[in-house]
């Protein structure tokens, strides 16, 4: 694809096979980014490839735990081969609030390590690797995938919680860092989003899904292209003013906190929700 508004650019997305990630890859490969995707998941990797490959888009697939060292260094290299070292947008999309626990108590070290892991340390390691690229060559745009619990309680995942607010605080604080390089750092804060990690289903066990205007403005789960879309503004020459902010994509979640809809469709509520 050698049109579009990311026409040409190196793209790498970490998860980007399923999912919210997997939405990324297509979006931005639409938009005529070269994609470098890694993947834990070598099956779906090659599939979201093929897809991509298939509407005419240009992907590279490398399969590894971004949670390794040896893997960021294989997506440096990766990412470096592309285009005589360019990279212009990096997508730290990995994260997941799974080990979650009963509650904080009955949390453990080994859960807290594990998702330090799986939803923070690779943030910087990825972002430490292929920073050098962005300096060097005066431009490029990182978005890291957050959540809107960084903003909002909990329960049951308050470390989950604590380094997705540290993902938000890393992207304003290396914003504010790296700008006079020309590189923007922004998040994006997901909730809700219809994917492996939370089917719909599961979100819904067995719920009537008419319930979900009560608690969800727009009334809906999200899709990951609703995701992806704010991804590709932020990569975008469009967003070239936006720089260390967090942008919650919730279908109006974080600003309802607290307030339901009535069930009976009398207005909204912030008091237990009977009909
Ligand atoms: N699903 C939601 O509603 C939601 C809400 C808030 C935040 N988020 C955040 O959005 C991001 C994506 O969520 P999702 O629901 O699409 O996740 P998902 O689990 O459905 O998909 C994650 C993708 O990343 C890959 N992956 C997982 N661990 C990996 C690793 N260690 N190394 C390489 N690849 C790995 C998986 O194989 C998969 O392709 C996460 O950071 C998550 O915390 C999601």
């Amino acid at each position: 694809m050698t049109t579009g508004r990311l026409a040409g650019q190196v793209a790498v997305v970490t998860g980007g096979a399923l999912g919210i990630g997997g939405g990324i890859s297509r979006r931005l490969a639409h938009a005529g980014a070269r994609v470098v995707l890694v993947d834990l998941d070598a099956a779906a990797a090659d599939a979201t490839a093929a897809e991509i490959a298939a509407a005419g888009g240009d992907v590279t697939v490398l399969v590894g735990d971004i949670r390794q060292p040896a893997t960021v260094a294989a997506l440096a290299d990766a990412a470096s081969a592309v285009a005589d070292g360019r990279i212009d947008v990096l997508v730290n999309n990995v994260g997941d609030f799974r080990p979650a626990s009963r509650d904080f108590l009955h949390s453990t070290e080994d859960q807290w390590q594990a998702l330090y892991e799986v939803n923070l340390l690779h943030v910087f390691r990825v972002t430490h690797a292929l920073l050098p690229a962005m300096v060097r060559q005066g431009s490029g745009a990182i978005i890291n995938n957050s959540t809107v619990e960084a903003f909002r309680g909990i329960p049951a995942s308050a470390p989950y919680s604590a380094f997705n607010a540290g993902v938000s605080a890393f992207t304003k604080s290396l914003a504010v860092e790296v700008g006079q390089h020309g590189v923007r750092v922004n998040a994006i804060a997901p909730d809700l989003a219809d994917t492996p990690q939370t089917p719909a289903e599961l979100m819904l066990r067995g719920r009537d899904p008419e319930l979900l205007r009560t608690w969800l403005p727009l009334g809906r789960f999200g899709r990951p292209d609703d995701y992806a879309a704010v991804v590709e503004f932020l990569a975008s020459d469009d967003a070239r003013f936006v720089t260390g902010h967090t942008i919650p994509v919730d279908g109006g979640t974080l600003a309802a906190s607290g307030w339901y809809a009535r069930a009976d469709r009398k207005g909204w509520s912030n008091m237990p929700n009977e009909a």
